[in-house]
């Protein structure tokens, strides 16, 4: 089989950022070449997010694009991945004939079979002219395949479908040109929490945790590559938990149960060192046990169920970030019921107090930094409602908030049993009402941050310099036909409103993981400084020029500066 090509693009958030890596790496151990051109590739990849419509609009475009293509080009092959895949089934297949493969999260280990036999069945059809006047191979149906799993939520079969996805993230293929430095790494797949809004737990499945030695085995893989930001991937981070013996955990067997109070949570797990394996105990294994990695981050945290002794191991093991992304969604309590989040707004202040007296040392130029979610116009949300939420930004500071305006999905509890009542122009009001506080509260947080001296590590080029450099090649590049920093934003929230400096609704493209190709050392002033980002390990973004003969080695690196001055959530500094 002559080499083929794919295109692949992920859209939504970390998980599937590292479900497209793992995704690439067994494709490419099959032979098979990535281009970051669309319109050069053989295979076209969508590895898709169904969290709101948004997400999905995007996806659905996409599609549409390449429909002329498609006939121009039958043996072109289209594969849909990820959380639509699993959310729309078949039906995305009736809709988008263009779809030849279909993939959801839950199957991924087998999408290599899926596709080598896509693109052999194509050639066949081809090959011996089978093809309908419309340019459509007339076996079209019979050749399209579709894997879903997840919406089942298979409790009987779990532990044995769950062992074949381990497979995936155990191949992992690590090498040192890979991760420029930063790599995610899964603890835990899936989510038990049915918040009545949200699609995650029908596209994922059911909570599952990883072992331990497996997390710890792949972090020292990745930092042998040169890695030294890992970040801990979960829907629900906190809740991680291994029962050692068990083939497989779930929540369903090992979880803390969900009436649990929330202040009983200040208590470490009873069973902790017992056979079980916390979270606390998770992060203080992988900080000792390899110590190339100089950053551990987590993403999210759900506000129930934090320990203290999390709170400690962090304090107590320097290379652990004080970053905190624990989204609180409403202020009201009455949303928050309706929402089935399981907490109320003083209990959630309560913890983000309990994890500054611990963590936050501005003075060590370690500041505790705490960013958050919102939802506003969740079905029947009251002005007096909101009013609740802004309450909760005005006392949290968040040095960012992601704010979304609600959205109807599909088999969630919301959808099928609450009215989408509150008007779109209230929503929109709301958003933009919440958004103001939080950019007020920003600039403060940033400015609070001028004179103190941070290490940062340097992600890529800043996009200023990407348009400075596009501009000077007479084009601007697409922001999404490139990679655009390792780690230089949320794809979670790839379509929020946020005062942050990520949310620009950029898709990545699987291809190189730093794009260096702005920095130029033959075109204009050879002398010109290149301006940089990078980020503190409280997540502030950080700008800082360099030299250009440096500005490519200095990637990757985590170097102490000085921040000079502040405008909202971008810090600018010099180094030290
Ligand atoms: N597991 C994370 C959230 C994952 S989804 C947690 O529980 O915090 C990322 C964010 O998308 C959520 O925090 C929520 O704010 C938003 N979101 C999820 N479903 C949504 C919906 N139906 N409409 C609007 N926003 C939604
Ligand atoms: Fe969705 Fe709630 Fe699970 Fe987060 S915790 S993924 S919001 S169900
Ligand atoms: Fe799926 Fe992540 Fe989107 S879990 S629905 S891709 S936010």
């Amino acid at each position: 089989m002559p080499q083929r090509t794919v295109y692949l693009e992920t859209f939504g958030c970390q998980m599937n950022e590292l479900d497209s890596e793992l995704v690439a790496g067994s494709l490419r151990a099959l032979g098979y070449a990535f281009t970051t051109d669309a319109s050069a590739a053989d295979v076209v990849l969508y590895n898709t997010c169904s969290v709101r419509e948004q997400a999905e609009q995007k996806v659905w475009s996409r599609l549409g694009e390449l429909k002329a293509r498609k006939a121009a080009h039958p043996e072109l092959v289209v594969g849909v991945l990820g959380c639509l895949a699993e959310r729309d089934g078949v039906d995305l297949i009736k809709r988008m004939p263009v779809v030849d493969v279909m993939c959801g999260p839950g199957e991924l280990d087998k999408l290599p079979t899926l596709l080598d036999n896509a693109v052999r069945t194509r050639e066949s059809i081809i090959a011996g002219g089978t093809i309908e006047p419309d340019g459509r191979p007339r076996i079209r149906s019979a050749s399209q395949v579709a894997l879903q799993g997840n919406t089942s939520r298979r409790s009987a079969t779990l532990a044995a479908a769950e062992d074949s996805l381990e497979l995936l993230d155990l191949s992992r293929s690590v090498s040192p040109t890979d991760h420029g430095g930063t790599a995610y790494v899964r603890i835990t797949r899936g989510c038990n929490k049915f918040c009545t809004y949200c699609v995650v737990p029908f596209t994922r499945g059911a909570e599952i945790h990883r072992p331990p030695d497996h997390i710890i085995d792949e972090c020292k893989r990745l930092a042998d590559a040169g890695v030294i930001e890992v970040t801990l991937l979960g829907q629900t981070v906190n809740h991680y938990r291994f029962e050692h013996g068990a083939a497989v955990t779930t929540n369903g067997i090992t979880q803390p149960q969900k009436g649990r109070a929330f202040t009983g949570a200040h208590r470490a797990d009873p069973l902790r060192g017992a056979g079980v394996t916390t979270f606390a105990d998770l992060l203080a294994r992988i900080h000792d046990e390899v110590p190339a990695i100089k950053r551990l981050r987590f993403v999210t945290s759900y506000p129930r169920d934090f320990g203290d002794d999390v709170l400690q191991v962090i304090r107590d093991h320097p290379r652990i970030c004080r970053y905190l992304h624990v989204p609180a969604q409403s202020g009201s309590d009455r949303m928050l019921g309706v929402m089935n989040r399981g907490y109320e707004a003083a209990e959630y202040l309560d913890f983000l107090d309990r994890a500054r007296a611990f963590l936050d040392q501005p003075e060590l130029g370690r500041p505790l930094m705490i960013s958050g979610d919102f939802i506003v116009g969740f079905p029947s949300e009251t002005d007096e409602d909101f009013r609740a939420t802004v309450a909760l930004v005005e006392r949290a500071r968040y040095k960012n908030a992601f704010i979304f305006k609600y959205s109807p999905r599909p088999g969630t509890v919301a959808y099928d049993r609450m009215t989408d009542d509150v008007p779109e122009e209230t929503k929109r009001r709301r958003n933009n009402e919440l958004l103001a506080v939080q950019a007020r509260i920003s600039d403060e947080i940033a400015r609070e941050q001028v004179g103190r001296t941070f290490d940062i590590m340097i992600e890529g080029v800043s996009k200023q310099q990407k348009k400075r450099a596009g501009a000077s090649h007479g084009q601007i590049r697409k922001s999404n036909a490139v990679m655009l920093t390792v780690g230089g934003k949320d794809p979670t929230h790839d379509d929020a409103s946020s005062n942050g400096a990520c949310g620009d609704g950029c898709s990545h493209v699987h291809g190189a993981p730093v794009d260096t190709s702005h920095i130029s050392h033959t075109d204009g002033p050879s002398n010109e400084p290149v301006q940089l980002s990078g980020r503190t390990d409280g997540d502030l973004i950080v700008f800082i020029d360099a030299p250009a003969h440096d500005a490519t080695a200095l990637i990757g690196r985590i170097l102490p500066v000085r921040v000079d001055r502040a405008e909202r959530l971008a810090l600018h500094a010099s180094f030290v």
